[in-house]
């Protein structure tokens, strides 16, 4: 267990951002990690899992720890599935590939998503029709200030959209070492409702797909408008998609008779925020080297050497024109250091 000094975190975050952590230590066994917890109790912690949904905007005066604990591990359930077990520092898409390889079904709508598996639970990651919590039965986690070891049950995760108790009452509270999934071998459900993946099914002449065709699916999706954070730097949608009231959903509908829409209740209706900043007009604009992604409104993007502060600004930039166009306060998805 190595403790680097002033490490650049420019390759550590998929936005690209170059600041330097004051101390760093990749972790890479649960036993290290609480360790490191025990020995440096008294400094202020950071920790980093894929760097996938952060915006770092100053150096961090802090020590990082960087969960890269590896392994994943199978065990059959029932006479259709099986719980698969990864830990924290697998590699999202590469954890998703595996299991489809082994015909485990029901995580494959969520391929491509960037990131580690065990920051996964923390924002309840979704696309295309799924979210994690629909597959997931346990995680695994360390107590920060004690050590000690904790299994959180999806009940006390209390997943919502883009939420969980880790990013509410357990903030910066725990390390999450593994996650453990509930997954099918024979009668796989498929998710195919998400008009895109009909398309491309349909395009391909796909009746009854595989797990795999549905995985191709969206991976031919996202890589056609979402950027590739190895060559332009993001976070994926920089903003949650606003929930609004029915009430004002109605008059914004009188003026914007074509914005699309999802109802979520009988007094909520959730919108686009893609949409409301396209409309606004900021598809494809770029300050500096800060910029608003020209296939889809909702990802910023780092065109090579945009400062955190840089990206912020923009960010800041877009909500104010948001909220005085369309009376919307648009919330930050990425988290903001
Ligand atoms: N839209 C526009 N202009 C844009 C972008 C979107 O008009 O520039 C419209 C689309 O035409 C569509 C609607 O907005 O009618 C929704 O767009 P899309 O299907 O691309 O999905 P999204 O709501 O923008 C959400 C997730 C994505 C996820 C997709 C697919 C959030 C914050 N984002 O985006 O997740 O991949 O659905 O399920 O919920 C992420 O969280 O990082 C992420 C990429």
């Amino acid at each position: 267990m190595e403790l680097e000094s002033q490490k650049s975190l420019k390759h550590l975050n998929t936005f690209g951002i170059d600041v330097p952590a004051s101390q760093y230590i990749k972790i890479t066994s649960e036993t290290a990690l609480i360790q490191a917890l025990k020995q440096h109790n008294k400094t202020p912690l950071f920790i980093l899992s894929g760097g996938s949904n952060m915006l770092l905007t100053k150096s961090l005066d802090a020590l990082v720890l960087h969960i890269a604990i590896k392994g994943i591990t199978t065990q059959k359930n029932t006479e259709n599935t099986v719980l698969v077990t990864a830990s924290a520092g697998e590699n999202w898409h590469d954890f998703v590939q595996y299991c489809i390889s082994k015909n485990y079904g029901g995580l494959e709508n969520l391929s491509l998503i960037p990131g580690y598996v065990g920051s996964s639970p923390i924002q309840n990651i979704g696309a295309y029709g799924v979210e994690l919590k629909d597959h997931f039965v346990s995680c695994e986690a360390i107590h920060i200030a004690t050590g000690a070891k904790k299994i959180f049950s999806k009940e006390d995760c209390l997943f919502g959209y883009r939420n969980s108790f880790f990013k509410n009452e357990g903030k910066s509270q725990y390390v999450i070492t593994s996650v453990t999934f509930r997954l099918t071998t024979k009668e796989h459900i498929l998710n195919t409702s998400y008009g895109a993946i009909e398309n491309a099914l349909s395009e391909k002449g796909i009746s009854s797909p595989s797990i795999r065709d549905v995985a191709d699916a969206v991976i031919m999706i996202r890589q056609s408008k979402l950027p590739d954070p190895k060559k332009i730097g993001n976070s994926g949608s920089f903003f949650k998609n606003p929930v609004i009231s029915s009430k004002v959903f109605k008059e914004l509908q009188q003026k914007f008779p074509e914005i699309p829409h999802y109802i979520i209740s009988s007094s909520q209706v959730k919108v686009p925020a893609g949409w409301l900043i396209e409309k606004a007009g900021f598809k494809g604009k770029r300050f500096g080297d800060a910029g608003v992604h020209n296939k889809q409104a909702l990802v910023l993007v780092n065109h090579g050497n945009a400062t955190g502060k840089e990206i912020l600004a923009l960010a800041q930039k877009i909500q104010a024109e948001i909220k005085s166009v369309f009376g919307i306060s648009l919330e930050a998805e990425v988290n903001i250091f």
